[in-house]
């Protein structure tokens, strides 16, 4: 046994491409989609799973645990997220035996040929079902404690999507709190979640948070890509990405709770280091891992809400109505760009990984909507035809979005020197790095940070800036104008463009 990990071990060392893959599974988070299915017209699961093949799609979340799709799934690679509905929650509380055999029919049917590497216990149950809050956690207890039972502690993860609007006051971002009513949820729910190695599951939507209120946000910044930025008051720190904002809207909220205090990201994380015994290594950096559960942006349909202030609104600076191709193209490009780039981290909490699904994969044409609100029949990425609706691309070519067809890696020129060197060395185990030796064409100028820069980016574009091929331990980041060091301009390998 032990000499097959030595071995497995120096295999691992001296094998380049697994190397890599150990270090992007570490890196930054993942690139999803939630296949919602509220509609009359889709296509045959396995025909989806395929799509979801040719498309890289190589992470999902569905709705429930249909064998359709889950039996297709099979040694596709694909990981996916089953659900249970809001509606079985009472008895996997109340029922240690209800969960087990929940989780044998559902999950233990299909894996490990099907790659289930979560349970969602239930969905927005604060909004859609309140009556059930408080056997929430018991059910999600349930559902873990029969994983745990069965051998898929560690590889099956258990949490609960929760809507936005569970935060209270979340302008400026550091004042955001949960609602108090939910608190009595939310604080043992974060303590499980802690204990068993998971997640917070949270639904965004900038979008919704800019129609609800046009005339304060502008579209860039809920589209990702405001340059003003917006400043937090109270921690000096400015906002580019309404995204960004209720993410960290999010961990504050956390930190409050789990703490008991307002207490800062760091002294709330040790403290939870220090009880876990974790040290000084996740627990401290990070803080709780969170996974956006839903986001995305409507190509089409009716203003959401307040019809009445948008048209005035777009009137007065002849805006266009959010829920746009263009818009939608813009938004979600940008999410998945940003998951793939390993740039995970919010001004809050710059080293934090996170995951994200977008919603949806297909327009549902059965979703529920109101007089006026027609969107949500179109946040799918496909239409029902499999068609896409805009370009987008989810291995990491960049792909799709206008402005970020072709991105460079570079040294963060705050990293400290030492870690560059080492990142540096590793670069170049693998990739070429001639130019930056005696004589080589990029020798000038000859500071750490412009040889680590050409390094790094000459592994990531040889990578074809394949997610998590830019971390670095966290000394590089993903830039989209073409750097420049003295008369070296570095590299593009642009396949795609
Ligand atoms: C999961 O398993 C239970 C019982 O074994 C079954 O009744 C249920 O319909 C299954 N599917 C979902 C999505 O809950
Ligand atoms: C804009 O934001 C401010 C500060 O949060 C708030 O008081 C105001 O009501 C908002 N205006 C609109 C139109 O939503
Ligand atoms: C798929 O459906 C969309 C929307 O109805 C349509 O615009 C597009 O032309 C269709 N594509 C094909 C290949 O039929």
């Amino acid at each position: 046994m032990a000499l097959t990990r030595l071995f497995l071990v120096v295999l691992l060392s001296i094998t380049m491409p697994l190397v890599f893959f150990s270090r992007a599974a570490e890196a930054g988070g993942a690139a999803g989609v939630s296949y919602g299915t509220i509609a009359n017209n889709l296509p045959k699961e396995a025909s989806v799973v395929d799509l979801l093949r040719q498309n890289g799609i190589t992470v999902i979340r569905i709705y429930d645990a249909s064998p359709e799709v889950l039996t297709p799934l099979a040694n596709t690679g694909i990981k996916v997220v089953v659900m249970m509905p809001n509606k079985y929650l009472t008895a996997a509380a109340a029922s240690p035996s209800y969960a087990l055999q929940w989780v044998k029919t559902n999950v233990t049917a299909y894996y490990p040929a099907t790659q289930i590497n979560g349970v969602a216990v239930g969905n927005e149950v604060f909004n859609t079902n309140p009556e059930f809050n408080s056997v929430l956690v018991p059910a999600m207890t349930n559902v873990q404690a029969a994983l745990a039972q069965l051998g898929l502690a560690d590889a099956v993860k258990v949490s609960t999507p929760v809507a936005f609007d569970a935060i209270q006051y979340s302008y400026p971002p550091s004042a955001a709190t949960f609602k108090g009513a939910l608190v009595p949820v939310m604080k043992p729910m974060l303590d499980f979640l802690q204990r068993t190695g998971s997640y917070l599951s949270i639904n965004l939507y900038p979008f919704l948070t800019y129609t609800a209120q046009p005339g304060n946000i502008s579209l860039d910044y809920a589209l990702g890509n405001s340059k003003d930025g917006v400043r937090d008051p109270n921690t000096g720190l400015v906002y580019h990405s309404l995204l960004d904002a209720e993410l960290d809207a999010t961990y504050f909220a956390m930190e409050k709770l789990m703490t008991g205090s307002s207490s800062s990201a760091t002294a709330a994380t040790e403290a939870i280091g220090a009880r876990e015994g974790l040290g000084d290594s996740m627990a401290t950096n990070k803080g709780m891992r969170v996974t956006v559960t839903e986001t995305g942006w409507p190509s089409g349909g009716g203003p959401h809400r307040g019809r009445a202030q948008m048209t005035l609104e777009a009137a007065a600076d002849g805006a266009p109505a959010a829920a746009t191709v263009a818009n939608a193209q813009a938004y979600n490009n940008y999410v998945i760009n940003r998951v793939l780039s390993g740039d995970t981290g919010t001004p809050h909490r710059p080293d934090a990984d996170m995951d994200v699904y977008i919603f949806a994969l297909f327009n549902e044409d059965l979703k529920k909507t109101g007089p006026d609100d027609t969107t949500e029949r179109h946040f799918g990425l496909f239409y029902p035809n499999e068609t896409k609706v805009y370009p987008f691309d989810f291995r990491g070519g960049g792909g799709g979005a206008p402005t970020t067809t072709e991105s460079w890696c570079v040294a963060d020129a705050s990293a400290d020197e030492d870690l560059l060197e080492e990142e540096m060395g590793y670069a170049c185990d693998s990739a070429d790095c001639s130019a930056i030796e005696p004589g080589g064409e990029c020798f000038d100028p000859d500071t750490i940070v412009a040889h680590a820069s050409y390094a790094f980016n000459s592994y990531y574009q040889c990578n074809d800036r394949a997610s998590g091929s830019c971390d670095f331990d966290g000394a590089a980041c993903v830039v989209y104008q073409q750097p420049k060091f003295g008369n070296c301009v570095l590299p593009s390998n642009n396949l795609k463009e």
